[in-house]
């Protein structure tokens, strides 16, 4: 018997984040949630604001074995560049990719040694522009840019790194994002394959992706959209005027 794997989820108490959880703990993996709210159900948890150092390194001190960490914490809002104030700037930088970039550089070593793997969970909004919300996409854009950086830098050393690119999937997140049910109706009318995406659709790909049947796969970015990502006509803004 091998010993079990740990599997590392930021922002593991919500929406994606809980359900990838629940499907690595369905792996038989140990699975430790790092957030800055409690899991609504018993799994091992730190608080920890992807922002601070100080916080993931305390947690991580903690823990003698990573195999697997999938970094998923983030926020959304929509603004268009001209109404973006400074402060929002810097939330969604330091969360977006500045937490992602704290948290994989400090597990790093313990990855290595484990020969363990990385998910980051970006975005097809980092492939497709959605005009309301360019930051967001540009914080997206860039994680798929940093899974490629360290997916060469780290191959030969036996440390996988990939990404996956959700579309629109039902998670809090999400939701706050809808002013009323119609914006959410015409959300799905917007997807090619015309239904918003269950948290569970993203989990099985990480599941793939960590699994030793993906042992050859790195440097990837896998959309799982609905087809957001291979249409010219998702993206909502000034540019269109029915939505
Ligand atoms: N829901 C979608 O439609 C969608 C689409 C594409 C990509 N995504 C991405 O998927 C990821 C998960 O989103 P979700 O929809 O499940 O969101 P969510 O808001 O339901 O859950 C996000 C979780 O991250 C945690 N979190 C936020 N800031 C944090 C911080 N600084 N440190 C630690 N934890 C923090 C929150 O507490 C929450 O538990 C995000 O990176 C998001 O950008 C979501």
């Amino acid at each position: 018997m091998g010993r079990k794997k740990v599997a590392i989820v930021t922002g593991g108490s919500s929406g994606m984040g809980l359900a990838i959880a629940k499907r690595l703990s369905q792996m038989d993996m140990d699975v430790i949630v790092f957030d800055i709210q409690a899991p609504p159900e018993g799994f091992q948890y730190y608080q920890v604001d992807i922002r601070k150092d100080d916080q993931i390194l305390n947690a991580l001190s903690q823990i003698p074995q990573v195999d697997i960490l999938i970094n998923n914490a983030g926020i959304y809002f929509e603004k268009y560049l001209e109404d973006t104030s400074n402060d929002e700037l810097d939330q969604m930088v330091d969360v977006n990719i500045k937490g992602t970039y704290r948290m994989t550089r400090n597990a790093l070593p313990k990855i290595m040694e484990a020969k363990g793997n990385i998910v980051i969970i970006a975005s097809c909004l980092g492939l497709v522009p959605e005009l309301t919300s360019p930051l967001y996409c540009t914080t997206k854009a860039g994680l798929i840019m940093l899974t490629k950086c360290l997916a060469q830098q780290y191959a030969d050393v036996g440390v996988r790194v990939n990404c996956v690119l959700p579309g629109p999937i039902d998670t809090p997140l999400l939701q706050r994002s809808f002013p009323d049910k119609e914006s959410e109706k015409l959300c799905a009318a917007r997807i090619p394959m015309k239904r918003i995406g269950r948290p569970e659709d993203i989990a099985h790909m990480v599941a793939f992706l960590v699994s030793d049947e993906a042992s050859y796969i790195t440097g990837g970015a896998f959309p799982v959209d609905g087809g957001v990502s291979s249409t010219s006509m998702y993206s909502k803004g000034r540019i269109s005027s029915e939505y």
